[in-house]
C-alpha cells in the first residue's frame, strides 16, 4: 500500500540500529562536525609509496579535514608530510599533483623549503628581518605520517594521535599475506566526482545485497554455486572496520569476459578479498589487481573518490599490461562494475538531498553475518556515532562524548565468523 506523508517520515517498527537518520547524509552542519570529529583525528590514506618513488618526488594530497598536503620524499629515502602553505603569507606551496624539486619554492615571494620542512632560503632575509625571522623559525608544519599495509602512506593531520597500528588493529591480517608478499606498484590512479554523501558510496563496498545492480556479479558470483559466494561471511573489526569472506569469482560463467590467467601471490586462483576501513577506504583485491578506494568529501553532497589499481613493481611489461587489461574489463571507469556503483550513490544522493521529504534509511537485514546481511554498515555507523558522540538513527540525540582516538578503547572484535 502507498503512504502518506506521516507515514513515509515516520521511524521504521525496528531497533535504532537498523536504520538511519537521513540527515547524516545531507546536513551541512553534520558534515562540517565530521570534518572536526573524524577526519581531523582519523588516519587517512593519502598516496601509495610508488607515487613518491624517489629523493625528491613529492605528491599533493587534498586532505578531507580542510587542509591541503604536500608528500615528499627526502634524500634519506624517508616520506614526510607538511601542509601545503608557506609560512610566509599563506600562499600555496605547491600547485602541481605531483613532481620532482629538490626544493619547494613558494611561487610568491620564492621562500625556499627542503624535503625535511626546512626553510633553506629567505631572499633578502637578513635586509627585512634583520635578527627577527631567519630560516630557523619558519619551516613547514610536519603533518604525522607512516607507510604501510601494502607500501601505502598514511597521514594524521592530529599530533597526538595513537599509531596507525591501533586504527587498524586486526583488519587487514587476512589479506596481509597479498599485500606483504612483495612491493607494490601503482599501475593507474583516477578519479570520480559524485553529488552524494561519502557514506553511502562508502556504504555500497560495505554491503552486497547490492550485487542484484551487478550482472557481472550476479552470473560469475551470486548464481554459480561453486563460487562460494552465499558463504562468504562479514567480519566486524574494532573501530568500524569490516571484511566479507573469500570468495572464488566464475569468470567463466560471463561470456566474453576476457579473463587470463594471471593472479597474485599467495591468492587463491580466482580469489576475492575485500577489507572495508573506517571512515572511506576499501582494499579489493580481485583475481590479479589490487583496487584502493579512498574518498575525499567536499561538502555534505559532495565527494571525490580517489581510485588506484595496483599491481606488482616486479611484473615485466607484459605482465603489467595484463593486469592492466584486467582491471579495466571490471574497475575502470568503462569496466563492468565501477559505473554502476557510482550511477546508483549518485541516485541515493540526488533523491536524498536537501529539501527532500526525508525517509528514514534501512540497514535492517539480518542473514547470520552472511554476504547480503547490512552488518557492516550497522556496524560502520556505531563507529560513527562513537566518533560523532550522537545517534545515527536520530542525529539530534547526542550520545556521549565523541571519541578521541588517542585513548579511546578499541570496541571488542564482535561475535562473527573470520573469513574463511
Ligand atoms: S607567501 Fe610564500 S614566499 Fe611569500
Ligand atoms: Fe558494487
Amino acid at each position: 500500500m502507498s503512504r502518506n506523508s506521516k507515514q513515509w517520515t515516520q521511524k521504521p517498527n525496528l531497533p535504532s540500529t537498523h536504520y538511519a537518520d537521513p540527515k547524516i547524509y545531507s546536513d551541512p552542519a553534520i558534515f562540517e562536525e565530521e570534518k572536526e570529529k573524524i577526519f581531523k583525528k582519523v588516519w587517512m590514506l593519502a598516496a601509495h609509496e610508488s607515487e613518491v618513488a624517489n629523493p625528491h618526488d613529492f605528491r599533493t594530497y587534498e586532505h578531507p579535514g580542510g587542509t591541503r598536503l604536500v608528500i615528499m620524499r627526502g634524500e634519506d629515502m624517508k616520506i614526510r608530510t607538511f601542509y601545503n602553505i608557506c609560512p610566509h603569507r599563506g600562499n600555496l606551496l605547491v600547485y602541481e599533483p605531483s613532481g620532482n624539486a629538490k626544493k619547494l619554492v613558494c611561487i610568491f615571494h620564492q621562500w625556499a623549503f627542503d624535503a625535511k620542512g626546512d626553510c633553506v632560503d629567505i631572499p633578502r632575509g637578513k635586509a627585512g628581518y634583520q635578527d627577527r625571522i631567519c630560516e630557523s623559525d619558519v619551516g613547514l608544519r610536519e603533518v604525522k605520517t607512516e607507510v604501510g599495509y601494502g607500501g601505502f602512506v598514511w597521514v594524521n593531520l592530529d599530533d597526538s594521535c595513537a599509531p596507525l597500528s591501533a586504527h587498524i588493529g586486526s583488519a587487514l591480517d587476512y589479506m596481509m599475506p597479498e599485500l606483504e608478499t612483495e612491493p607494490l606498484e601503482v599501475l593507474w590512479y583516477y578519479q570520480a566526482t559524485l553529488r552524494t554523501n561519502f557514506k553511502l558510496i562508502h556504504d555500497t563496498n560495505q554491503e552486497f545485497y547490492h550485487d542484484y545492480l551487478h550482472y557481472h556479479n550476479r552470473i560469475t558470483g551470486m548464481l554459480d554455486p561453486k563460487s562460494g559466494y552465499f558463504q562468504r561471511r562479514y567480519t566486524a573489526f574494532p573501530n568500524g572496520h569490516a571484511s566479507v569472506g573469500s570468495m572464488n569469482v566464475s569468470y567463466d560463467a560471463y561470456t566474453g569476459s576476457g579473463h587470463s590467467a594471471l593472479g597474485w601471490p599467495k591468492l587463491p586462483p580466482n580469489g576475492w578479498k575485500l577489507v572495508d576501513l573506517f571512515p572511506c577506504i576499501t582494499y579489493n583485491l580481485r583475481t590479479s589487481v589490487l583496487r584502493i578506494d579512498s574518498y575525499i568529501p567536499l561538502g555534505p553532497d559532495r565527494v571525490l573518490l580517489e581510485f588506484r589499481i595496483l599491481g606488482l613493481k616486479s611484473d615485466t611489461p607484459e605482465v603489467r599490461k595484463q593486469r592492466e587489461k584486467d582491471a579495466a574489463t571490471i574497475w575502470s571507469p568503462f569496466g563492468r562494475n565501477l559505473h554502476e556503483d557510482l550511477l546508483a550513490s549518485s541516485g541515493q544522493g540526488m533523491a536524498m538531498a536537501r529539501g527532500s521529504d526525508p525517509m528514514y534509511v534501512l540497514h535492517a537485514r539480518e542473514e547470520d553475518n552472511l554476504i547480503h546481511d547490512e552488518v557492516g554498515m550497522r556496524h560502520y555507523l556505531e563507529e560513527w556515532s562513537a566518533w560523532m558522540g550522537r545517534s545515527s538513527s536520530d542525529s539530534t540525540r547526542k550520545i556521549a562524548d565523541s571519541k578521541p582516538q588517542a585513548t579511546a578503547p578499541a570496541h571488542q572484535e564482535q561475535d562473527v565468523a573470520q573469513p574463511a
